[in-house]
């Protein structure tokens, strides 16, 4: 708790984001992550693979921007670090952890932004009178230029969380539908932004997210918010956290998909229930 409190206060991060939750979402995930060792070791070790095999194989070996870099637990930063000159990674902030495991790379450079464009635009929203709706997101393509890859590892179904988190909190009032639309154009941009790219993109994401007592599931959620993901991948689960982590009677499971190159990908080519079945 006392490593805990004192991550928070000696972390740069800026307030308006700190008080969006950012910066305690990345320090629990930090936590869970000392907790679940284990249960998250072979997410991991696929994302690792899938990332340096597409890494490998890339021409243009000039930039490569991983997009939500959090804790480096999925990303191979030395191979990456081999392979380009240079490596650029992005998050909203970075823990001290984080910068310990870049100093000795000459060529990493950690840049702080808001990926989803959206966090400051809803910030001026909640403190203006108007009745206007809510803000939709402008992405800084600034952060992608150049890039002759990019990495966007577990991050697409966490953009928009936290603001969702916090505009409940905010502001009640909106209704269910709007929240919906809110979170689906934060990860339709997302989407957006990585298709339009001319060099390899990585996308993994969660694609469904299962609550079970361990002998049947009790609960299905759409991460993406029914943003269809057309993209054929390699397919595993996460058990982001299983019993007791965040409940003593039930596990939480992701399933995740590893996209290794967005524009070969064969896309999806009719509509069906993705769904694999839980070992
Ligand atoms: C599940 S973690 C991804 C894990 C990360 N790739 C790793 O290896 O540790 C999601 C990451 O997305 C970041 N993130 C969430 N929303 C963001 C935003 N709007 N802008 C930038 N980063 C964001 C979080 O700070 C967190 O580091």
């Amino acid at each position: 708790m006392l490593a805990e409190w004192f991550t928070h206060l000696s972390t740069p991060c800026p307030q308006p984001y700190r008080r969006m939750g950012y910066l305690r979402e990345l320090i629990a995930i930090e936590r869970r992550h000392h907790r679940c060792r284990a249960a998250w070791a072979s997410h991991l070790a696929n994302c690792h693979k899938l990332i340096t095999e597409a890494a490998s194989s890339c021409t243009g070996k000039g930039k490569v921007v991983v997009l939500g870099s959090g804790l480096l637990l999925d990303i191979p930063l030395p191979h990456l670090a081999k392979e380009f000159d240079q490596v650029v990674l992005v998050d909203i902030c970075h823990l001290g952890s984080t910068r310990r495991q870049t100093r000795d790379f000459k060529n990493v450079q950690l840049v702080e932004a808001d990926i989803s464009g959206v966090a400051d635009p809803l910030e001026r929203w909640l403190s203006s009178d108007d009745q206007q709706p809510l803000p939709v997101p402008v992405v800084d393509r600034n952060l992608v230029t150049d890039a002759d890859y990019v990495v966007s590892s577990n991050l697409l179904a966490q953009l928009p969380l936290t603001l969702l988190g916090w505009l409940k909190k905010k502001s009640p009032s909106n209704n269910s539908e709007s929240l919906q639309i809110f979170s689906r154009n934060i990860v339709d941009h997302h989407l957006s932004l990585l298709q339009s790219l001319d060099c390899p993109v990585t996308l993994i994401t969660e694609t469904l997210r299962l609550i079970s007592n361990g002998e049947k599931t009790l609960n299905k959620i759409d991460p993406l918010f029914a943003a269809p993901l057309l993209y054929e991948g390699e397919e595993w689960w996460w058990d982001v956290a299983p019993r007791p982590e965040i409940d003593r009677d039930f596990d939480v499971r992701l399933q995740v998909r590893g996209i290794a190159n967005l524009s070969n990908a064969s896309h999806v080519r009719f509509c069906r229930n993705t769904t694999l079945a839980a070992p």
